[in-house]
């Protein structure tokens, strides 16, 4: 008796145990591909054309990192869910269709009639949770867009005393996303359901159906174990339909990943493209036509441009003019209808991106900082840890950052939050302004950089550029 209470207990024990390992076996793997996943459809989204991230048709970047996190982490669910269901669930339907085999080969030749036409339905449905899943998939990214972009501008809602607009416009956009929710799970609940209904429905006309056809062909007992086997297989059937399920609904979340991942380059890198070591700094437009896109109205047209190494040019021109349009086309983030741009008469489109983007650096007029330190900002060339702090502090003291570097609270260890969130309009530029020195590149572009700054940082930075560039500048 307590011989086999023990055998009764360990048994139990090696079942959880094998229940712990098969789970955490199967989420391992599930995990490490979603991870896998991520890297690359990151990794693909940094290399797509600046074109995809600005303009009419570009994905919102909440659309993008709602992909990244949220629907990666279904694709995990999904995998989780197909290992786990598929695999036992196969091995049982596999033995309960020999069974049947060996019973009576006839009746199961007539049982397996009914696959097609469940199977149509199946996939009809299948096709259908497919579309309500995406819908609900597209709702969710909607709104995850929506938040990131009145989140970091809720200065610009609470000063307009936009709170209730936007509160109105989210409950619009969450109601919307909870339709479609509701309308993802109840096809979820209903889809097993009518699964069933199918398959029990067919069981009883077909065992109907066979005691008529082989009243005394062959006797009760092998009815008995035949229908047995049928009915054990309702089970593994509809784990494997779950199974399925989870595959239509977790499709859409697949896809939308993938489509970060396809696309083609309209900026191309050639094979032979040359790695220039330093530049002088001569940059020629010869004839650039530049729109856009297609239906759009040129920005550049026909533009003809020298300027010689060391000189100074400055752009001047109406908002919208085309000036930072020009910079763009500089930096080869987007290419020229017409026309060509030289570099020490190299046409850019035969350059290594990489060696261009070195020689030429950008100060724009949209802030680009990011969360961390002052340092690492400054140093953004380098990787974290492998910063030049002498460089660093120099390129603060030339951009007259240093000074108010110096009033923060860890000095240059301070972190200036989320785009640069901590500092003031100036303070942002000048920082912008230093990292641009600290890279120390041949062509320095300023593009409306000195805007925020006040007259008197405004002078001083000048005098320092003009100090410290004997080399080429070119203020847009
Ligand atoms: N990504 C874009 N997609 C479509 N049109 C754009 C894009 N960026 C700028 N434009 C348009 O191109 C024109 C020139 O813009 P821009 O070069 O930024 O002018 P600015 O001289 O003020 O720097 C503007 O009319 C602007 O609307
Ligand atoms: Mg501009």
């Amino acid at each position: 008796m307590v011989r086999e209470g023990l055998a009764l207990a360990a048994l139990a024990g090696a079942r959880s145990v094998t229940g712990y390992l098969q789970q955490a076996f199967l989420w391992e793997a599930a995990l490490k591909s979603v991870y896998k996943i991520r890297v690359h459809v990151f990794d693909r989204v940094l290399q797509r054309d600046l074109g995809f991230f600005e303009g009419n048709d570009s994905v919102p970047s909440g659309d993008v990192a709602y992909r990244i996190t949220a629907e990666a982490s279904d694709v995990a669910d999904t995998v989780y869910s197909l290992l786990n269901t598929i695999v036992p669930n196969s091995l049982q339907v596999i033995a309960m269709a020999t069974q049947m085999v060996v019973v009576s080969p006839a009746l199961s030749f007539m049982a397996a009639l009914a696959i097609p036409w469940t199977s149509l339905i199946i996939a009809y449905l299948g096709q259908r949770l497919r579309q309500i899943s995406r819908n609900a998939h597209l709702s969710v990214a909607r709104l995850s867009a929506y938040l990131n972009e009145v989140v970091p501008s809720i200065l610009a809602v609470k000063a307009n005393n936009g709170e209730l607009k936007e509160s109105m416009r989210f409950q619009m956009l969450a109601l919307d996303d909870l339709e479609k929710l509701l309308r993802k799970r109840k096809m979820k609940a209903l889809m097993p359901q009518i699964v069933q209904a199918l398959y029990i429905g067919g069981l009883l006309l077909f065992s109907a159906g066979s005691l008529v056809v082989s009243k005394n062909s062959f006797d009760a007992s092998g009815f008995l174990s035949f229908i047995m086997a049928l009915t054990l297989l309702i089970e593994p059937i509809q784990d494997v339909g779950k199974a399925y399920n989870e595959l239509k609904q977790g499709e859409p979340a697949i896809e939308r990943l993938f489509d970060l991942t396809r696309f083609k380059s309209k900026v191309i890198e050639k094979p032979d493209a040359v790695d220039l070591d330093s530049i002088t700094g001569d940059i020629k437009f010869c004839g650039v036509t530049f729109r856009y896109a297609d239906n759009m109205p040129p920005v550049l047209n026909g533009l003809n441009l020298h300027i010689k190494p060391g000189e100074r040019v400055a752009l001047v021109g109406p908002s919208g003019g085309g000036k930072t349009t020009l910079t763009k086309l500089l930096l080869r983030l987007y290419d020229p209808h017409c026309g060509c741009i030289l570099v020490d008469n190299h046409d850019v489109q035969d350059v290594q991106l990489k060696s261009l983007r070195e020689h030429i650096v950008l100060v724009s007029q949209d802030i680009m900082l990011f969360s961390g330190t002052v340092a690492e900002n400054i140093g953004y060339r380098d990787l974290i840890g492998k910063v030049n702090m002498e460089q660093v502090e120099n390129a603060a003291r030339i951009s007259n950052a240093d000074e108010f570097i110096a009033t923060l609270s860890d000095g240059y260890e301070t972190n200036i939050g989320q785009r640069g969130s901590l500092l003031s309009g100036g303070q942002k530029q000048r920082l912008a302004i230093a990292r641009a020195l600290y890279r120390k590149s041949s062509v320095l572009i300023l593009d409306e950089a000195t805007s925020a700054l006040d007259s008197k940082s405004e002078l001083l930075v000048r005098q320092a550029l003009e100090r410290m560039m004997a080399d080429h500048t070119l203020t847009f």
